[in-house]
């Protein structure tokens, strides 16, 4: 299938609730960190329409092709780069762009990439077992699988998993290896464990823990949201959508500790997280797992009182000279994205 007929497949989740989250408008500056098919830097750039920039990342050239094909009509507003997410501030120092007015990840994998057997990411379709978002990585989740003692095997899938029969499922690896594909791999856990019980695929909580090994999601994604948040203009804001416990846990208590430190730099915006209506789900399945969470960029307490400093100093006047309003709206401008 060519990549433009794959490209519809990919329906964006919860696009509504993210596009309020961020408070997109126009003129504003904005970062997509999982670009994806372009779904949702789309509804973006039509939002922030007139003027609206959006720098768009993702760790897969593939679907950084698709986007590109996807957001043609944006190409002068819309800068496409393939790095992973963990790079954020270098990309953004390179490119002089920042501070923003609102950053997005939507993390986990798009439709295309599950659908695409030669990426060996489901265990619904036979192939290679690589797993590897970038061709540019060298570990695949073959070379996991082959390698790692049985131990190590039951303490990754138990960590990245959070599989009860890790010990059996790691057993029956090592007997069996070497194993290749998809399908031997879910032959071996189906003989560990048995088929399938209730709606979840025995192979589900596996599969979850290689993919997360092999891209060190949980690590990126940890690194990202700290680069993220000294990115993000005076009421930026932060947008994560996410689509299992480990990452959404990473993500509420990120924000969370930023929210109530003495120094806090966010502000919770959806104190309760925010998943797809019934209907949502209905036409898309793949929104069921969905979960938002978004916080708005606040001055520091220190950020505040430095800024008070230099804008002091530099209008050579005396703190107390100043009137508070005056004095908010001169930092509102020297922290605001625009
Ligand atoms: C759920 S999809 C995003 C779909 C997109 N929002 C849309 O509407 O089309 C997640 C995307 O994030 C990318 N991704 C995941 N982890 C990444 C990372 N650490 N760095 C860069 N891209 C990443 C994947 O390659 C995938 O294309």
């Amino acid at each position: 299938m060519s990549l433009k007929m794959l490209a519809p497949i990919h329906t964006p989740v919860l696009v509504n609730e993210t596009i309020k989250a961020l408070a997109v408008q126009p003129g504003g500056r904005y970062i997509d960190c999982t670009l994806g098919a372009g779904g949702h830097a789309a509804v973006i750039l039509d939002h922030s329409s007139p003027g609206g920039q959006l720098l768009g990342i993702d760790a897969d050239p593939e679907a950084i092709k698709i986007a590109e094909e996807r957001l043609e009509a944006y190409s002068g507003s819309a800068l496409l780069i393939n790095d992973n997410f963990t790079n954020l501030q270098t990309i953004c120092f390179k490119y002089d762009f920042f501070p923003v007015h609102g950053i997005l990840f939507d993390l986990g994998l798009s439709s295309l990439q599950l659908e695409d057997r030669g990426r060996g990411f489901s265990f619904q379709h036979d192939g290679p077992l690589d797993m590897r978002l970038s061709p540019d990585q060298e570990v695949t989740a073959a070379d996991i699988i082959n390698t790692y003692s049985q131990v190590e095997l039951a303490q990754l899938i138990k960590t990245y998993g959070e599989e009860g029969y890790r010990r059996k499922i790691a057993q029956y690896i090592i007997k069996q290896r070497p194993i290749e594909t998809t399908l031997q791999l879910v032959k071996t856990i189906e003989q560990a464990i048995g088929g399938r019980r209730g709606k979840i695929h025995p192979a589900t909580k596996t599969f979850q823990a290689l993919r997360i090994a092999v891209n060190q999601e949980l690590e990126h994604l940890k690194t990202a949201l700290r680069q993220a948040v000294d990115l993000l203009g005076f009421n930026g804001r932060l947008v994560v959508i996410s689509y299992h416990s480990l990452e959404d846990r990473i993500v509420k208590q990120f924000m969370q500790q930023e929210s109530r430190a003495d120094n806090a730099r966010l502000r919770l915006i959806n104190k309760k997280v925010i998943t797809p209506s019934q209907a949502e789900v209905q036409l898309n399945p793949r929104s069921r797992s969905a979960k938002l969470r978004a916080a708005e960029r606040i001055i520091t307490k220190d950020e505040y009182f430095k800024t008070t400093e230099k804008l002091c100093f530099s209008v050579g006047v005396e703190a107390g000279g100043w009137r508070r309003p005056v004095l908010l709206e001169r930092l509102r401008r020297a922290f605001s994205a625009a």
